[in-house]
C-alpha cells in the first residue's frame, strides 16, 4: 500500500466488527456440533499451568524417570507434579494453543563457525539456522522439556460416562498423566490423538490432576517446528455406547449417491440393539435425508454400519460455492438418544488425468502454495481466526490449493479450507512402513477423509529412498493402507530425484519438486501418470528491499533470485501454465516461516525468504504477480518505492493483467508497453524525486492507475484492522505528513490495549530481526509492523487499541466485543 488514503483514515477510527462477534471458541466443527447433547465436547484450552522441566536432570524434571521407576507401579510414577498437593504456584498460567519455542530468545548455536563471505555455503543448510535459532533441541536441556498442569473439574454422573481428552497437536513426544497414572505417550508432533481417562478419574472429592510432559529435544523436520501443546485440547464426554473419534466415513459422488459408514462402540457388558438415525442436512440446515437402521451390538464390541441414500440434485462443493452437507448421527436406545455425533462432507468430483486436473468437470490448473504452520508473534500456536486469515490472504491472491508441508495439517485448517473452498494436499510426516509410520498415516487418513477440500494424500517428501527398490517396498505398504482406508482419493509423493523409479510405481499422481527436467523416465515408463508440481519456485525475496545486501542479508523483492534448484515466479508459472501435462503446482511458499533462511543460512538470519508473503502475511511484490495471473481481479501493481539517490538508474516493474501499461515519471511518459501473459513489465528510469505513475489500458482505454511518490520524513503511524472470530490482525504503517508511505521506516511502535483483549504476538517480517515476538511493541520493517490481538474469553464492551511512536501522530482502532 503506497499511499495513505481516506479508507486508511476511516479504518483507523471506525468501530469494526460488531456484526462479527462470533463466539471465540466457535470453530467450524463446533458450529455443526452445537447441539450434541447428551454428548459434551468441552474446549479445554484454558487455565493451564506451565513450567520447564529438564531433558536429563531428574530433579529439575519433577522426578520423571527417577530410580528407573516410572513404569514400575501404575499410578506411582514418582513425578512430584502429579501429586494433588503439589504446589504449582510458581508455574506460569498459560492458555492453549501454546508454543514455548517462540517465546524464547534467539541463540546463536551454529554448528560451524562462520566462514569468510566468499567461502560461505550459500545453499547449504546449517542445522541451527534451518530451525530458526531458537534454543530447543538436545543442546538446550533447560528449555526443551515443558510440563503442563491442570485441575480437571468433573461433574456428578461423569463416572458413568466415557471421558476422553482429544489433543489436536503437541510438539512432541508427549506423556499424559492423570492422577499420577501415565495414560498415553505420543511421539508425533503432528498427528492428533485421544486419551481415554474414564478409568482413572477420582470419583470421590479428590481433585483430578492432569499433567502433560512435552519433550521437544528431538525434531522431526528441517524447519522451525515449535514446542508445546500448540493446538486445542477437548474434553469429550459420551455414554458408553458411542461413535468413536472420526467415527464416520462419508463417501459421495456427483450423482448424489451417499454412503455413510458409522462405527458404533458398545463399551458395556450387555448385548443390545440400538437404532442409528443419520440425518443429512444441506448448508441451510434443511434436512435432505433421514436414514434409520437397527444395529445389533454385542457386549464390549464394535459394529460398522453402512447406510446409503441418493440426494436429488446435490449441490456440489466447489471453489466458488464450497457447499457442505452435515450428518447428524444419533444412537437411540430404548427410545432415548444416547449419543450424537456430527460430521460434514461435500459432494464433488476430483479427476486427475495426464493432461488435466478437473474439479466437478471443470478443467483447472492447480495454483497452490506450500506452507509450514508458523506465523509471526505466535509461532506454531496459530489461533483458528488467524488460520482463517492466512487462508483468506492466499485466496485473495488467487491461489486455489494448499499443501500442508511436510506434515498433517491441523483439523481447524482443514475445516477452514472446506468452508473457504481451497483444495488441500495433506501429507504424512514420515515416509516409512514401520508401525509408527503407518500409525501416523492411518491417523492422517481417518481424520481427514470426510473433508471435501482434501484432493490428494502425500506419503512423503524428498526421501532418500525415493528412487530405490527399498523405497518401492515402503511405498507399496503405505499406499495399500491408504487405499484400504480411503479408496476414493489419489496418492502422491513429492520427488526431487529418482522420478520414474522406486516409489513412482505406487503413485497415482507424481509429485515433482523443482526438477521438471528429470521427468524423462516418468514420461517414458508411465505415459499416463499425471504430474503435479508439489514444489515449485522457492523464489527468494525480502519485502520492501530492492537490492541484494550481503551485510544485511536481504535479497531484492524483484522476481530475480532463486536457489540453484528453484525458479523465479516467471520461470515456473508460464511453463506450467502452457504445458498441459503439468497440472499446476504448489509454490514454495505462501508465507515466510522461521528457519531455512536461504540464501543466508547463517546468523543473524532467522526466517526464510521463500514466502510470497512475509512472516506476518504482508505481501511482497510477487503477491501481485500471482494475483495478476491466478485471479480474475484487475491488477496494476507498480514498484519499487520512489525514494532513491538522485540520478540512480532504478528498475521500475509492473505486475498487471491489463492489456498495456504506460509509465510516467513526474508526468512525462517513458513509454507504453504491451502486457505479455504471465510476465511483468519493466522500465529503467533515472531517479528524480517526485512520482511515478502507471496507467493500465484495456480496449485502448485507461482502466487503472497506480502511483508511487517520494516520501518525506515519518510523521504518523496508521493502524488498520481485520477481524476473524476472536482474532484482530492489526497493521501499523508509517506515513509522511502528506500521507505517503515511508518505505524504509523503522519506527518503534507501541501497542496499547484497553478493554477485554490482549496482544498475543507482534512481528514485522524482517528476516534478521531478533526482537521478541511476545511484546507490546515492535519496530516497523520497511514501514510495516503487525500486532495480533485476541479478545478475552467472556469479555464484553469496547476494545481500543492505540499505536503510538515517539515523534509520530498516533492512531486508534476501536472494536465492539
Ligand atoms: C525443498 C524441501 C522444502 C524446502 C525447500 C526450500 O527441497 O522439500 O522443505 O526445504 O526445498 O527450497
Amino acid at each position: 500500500m503506497a499511499q495513505l488514503n481516506r479508507r486508511h483514515l476511516l479504518q483507523g477510527t471506525a468501530v469494526l466488527g460488531a456484526g462479527l462477534a462470533l463466539r471465540p471458541d466457535m470453530s467450524a466443527a463446533m458450529r455443526v456440533a452445537d447441539d450434541l447433547a447428551p454428548r459434551q465436547r468441552i474446549l479445554f484450552d484454558h487455565d493451564w499451568k506451565f513450567a520447564f522441566g529438564h531433558a536429563f536432570d531428574i530433579a529439575r524434571d519433577f522426578g520423571f524417570g527417577g530410580f528407573q521407576s516410572t513404569f514400575a507401579k501404575q499410578g506411582l510414577s514418582g513425578v512430584t507434579a502429579a501429586e494433588a498437593d503439589y504446589d504449582d504456584s510458581t508455574w506460569r498460567a498459560v492458555d492453549l494453543p501454546h508454543d514455548w519455542a517462540v517465546e524464547l530468545p534467539f541463540v546463536n548455536n551454529d554448528t560451524y563457525s562462520l566462514p569468510a563471505p566468499d567461502k560461505r555455503r550459500e545453499y547449504e543448510e546449517d542445522e541451527a539456522a534451518a530451525h530458526g535459532y531458537k534454543p530447543v533441541g538436545r543442546k538446550f536441556p533447560e528449555t526443551s522439556v515443558g510440563w503442563y498442569r491442570k485441575v480437571l473439574k468433573l461433574e456428578k454422573g461423569d463416572e458413568l460416562k466415557r471421558l476422553t481428552l482429544e489433543f489436536g497437536g503437541v510438539f512432541r513426544n508427549s506423556t499424559v498423566f492423570l492422577n499420577g497414572y501415565i495414560l498415553n505417550q505420543h511421539e508425533s508432533g503432528y498427528t492428533p490423538f485421544e486419551v481415554d481417562i474414564s478409568n482413572f478419574i477420582n470419583t470421590d472429592d479428590k481433585p483430578n490432576i492432569l499433567l502433560v510432559r512435552v519433550d521437544a529435544s528431538l525434531g522431526e523436520g528441517w524447519f522451525y517446528e515449535g514446542a508445546g501443546i500448540y493446538r486445542h485440547v477437548w474434553l469429550v464426554k459420551t455414554a458408553r455406547t458411542y461413535v468413536p473419534q472420526w467415527g464416520t466415513y462419508i463417501k459421495s459422488d456427483i450423482s448424489g449417491a451417499v454412503d455413510i459408514e458409522t462405527r458404533i462402540v458398545n463399551a458395556t457388558d450387555a448385548d443390545k440393539t440400538v437404532t442409528l438415525l443419520s440425518t443429512i442436512s444441506d448448508g441451510d440446515g434443511k434436512a435432505v435425508g433421514r436414514l434409520e437402521m437397527p444395529v445389533v451390538l454385542a457386549a464390549q464390541a464394535e459394529a460398522t454400519v453402512n447406510q446409503t441414500t441418493k440426494l436429488t440434485e446435490p449441490r456440489l462443493w466447489g471453489l466458488k460455492d464450497p457447499h457442505l452437507y452435515s450428518v447428524r448421527s444419533e444412537i437411540i436406545e430404548a427410545g432415548a438418544v444416547v449419543d450424537v455425533f456430527a460430521s460434514t462432507f461435500g459432494v464433488r468430483e476430483v479427476v486427475f488425468k495426464v493432461d488435466g486436473f478437473f474439479l466437478n468437470g471443470e478443467a483447472m490448473k492447480i495454483k497452490g502454495t506450500n506452507n509450514h504452520q508458523d506465523h509471526a508473534g505466535v509461532g506454531s500456536a496459530i489461533p483458528d481466526g488467524l488460520q482463517i486469515w492466512r487462508l483468506q490472504q492466499l485466496k485473495e491472491m488467487g491461489s486455489n490449493a494448499y499443501r500442508a508441508s511436510h506434515n498433517p495439517a491441523t483439523s481447524e485448517l482443514l475445516e477452514a479450507c472446506d468452508r473457504l473452498g481451497i483444495l488441500v494436499l495433506d501429507e504424512t510426516r514420515l515416509m516409512t512402513s514401520t508401525p509408527e509410520g503407518l500409525g501416523q498415516l492411518e491417523t492422517l487418513i481417518r481424520r481427514g477423509r470426510n473433508h471435501p477440500s482434501i484432493i490428494l494424500w502425500s506419503i512423503g517428501n524428498e526421501e532418500p529412498q525415493q528412487g530405490t527398490p527399498r523405497g518401492a517396498k515402503i511405498a507399496r505398504d503405505m499406499v495399500r493402507l491408504v487405499k484400504r482406508l480411503d479408496p476414493t482419493r489419489k496418492v502422491t509423493a513429492a520427488m526431487n530425484n529418482g522420478q520414474g523409479y522406486g516409489i513412482t510405481a505406487s503413485l497415482d499422481v507424481l509429485g515433482v519438486n523443482y526438477y521438471v527436467t528429470r521427468l524423462g523416465p516418468v514420461r517414458e515408463k508411465y505415459p499416463n501418470l499425471p504430474v503435479v508440481g508439489t514444489e515449485t519456485a522457492s523464489t527468494l525475496t525480502t519485502r520492501g528491499e530492492y537490492e541484494r545486501s550481503e551485510s544485511k542479508l536481504y535479497v531484492p523483492a524483484y522476481d530475480v533470485t532463486a536457489p540453484k534448484w528453484g525458479h523465479t515466479a516467471e520461470n515456473w508459472w508460464p511453463l506450467y501454465n502452457a504445458t498441459p501435462n503439468l497440472l499446476g503446482g504448489f509454490v514454495w511458499t505462501g508465507f515466510d516461516y522461521r528457519g531455512e533462511p536461504t540464501p543466508f543460512n547463517w546468523w543473524p538470519s532467522v526466517t526464510s525468504h521463500f514466502g510470497i508473503m512475509d512472516l506476518c502475511g504482508f505481501p511482497k511484490d510477487n503477491f501481485w504477480y500471482y494475483q495478476a495471473w491466478w485471479s480474475d481481479k484487475p491488477v496494476l501493481h507498480l514498484f519499487p518505492h520512489w525514494n532513491w539517490e538522485s540520478g540512480k538508474d532504478v528498475a521500475v516493474w509492473v505486475h498487471s493483467n491489463c492489456e498495456a501499461v504506460e509509465l510516467f515519471v513526474n508526468g512525462k511518459s517513458v513509454g507504453r508497453k504491451d502486457v505479455v501473459k504471465d510476465l511483468h513489465l519493466e522500465w529503467t528510469v533515472p531517479y528524480q524525486p517526485g512520482k511515478i505513475t502507471a496507467y493500465g489500458y484495456k480496449g485502448g482505454k485507461v482502466v487503472m492507475k497506480a502511483e508511487r511518490k517520494t516520501a518525506g520524513a515519518p510523521a504518523r503511524v496508521v493502524l488498520t484492522s481485520e477481524r476473524v472470530q476472536d482474532i484482530v490482525m492489526l497493521k501499523a504503517e508509517v506515513f509522511d505528513k502528506d500521507g505517503v508511505a515511508v518505505p524504509k521506516a523503522d519506527n518503534l511502535i507501541f501497542f496499547d490495549v484497553e478493554g477485554p483483549a490482549e496482544v498475543i504476538g507482534v512481528g514485522n517480517g524482517n528476516p534478521t530481526s531478533h526482537e521478541p515476538d511476545k511484546a507490546l511493541y515492535r519496530k516497523t520493517f520497511n514501514g510495516l509492523a503487525q500486532a495480533i490481538v485476541q479478545m478475552k474469553r467472556g469479555g464484553s464492551g469496547t476494545v481500543t487499541i492505540t499505536a503510538r511512536s515517539e515523534g509520530l501522530a498516533s492512531s486508534k482502532v476501536t472494536l465492539k466485543v
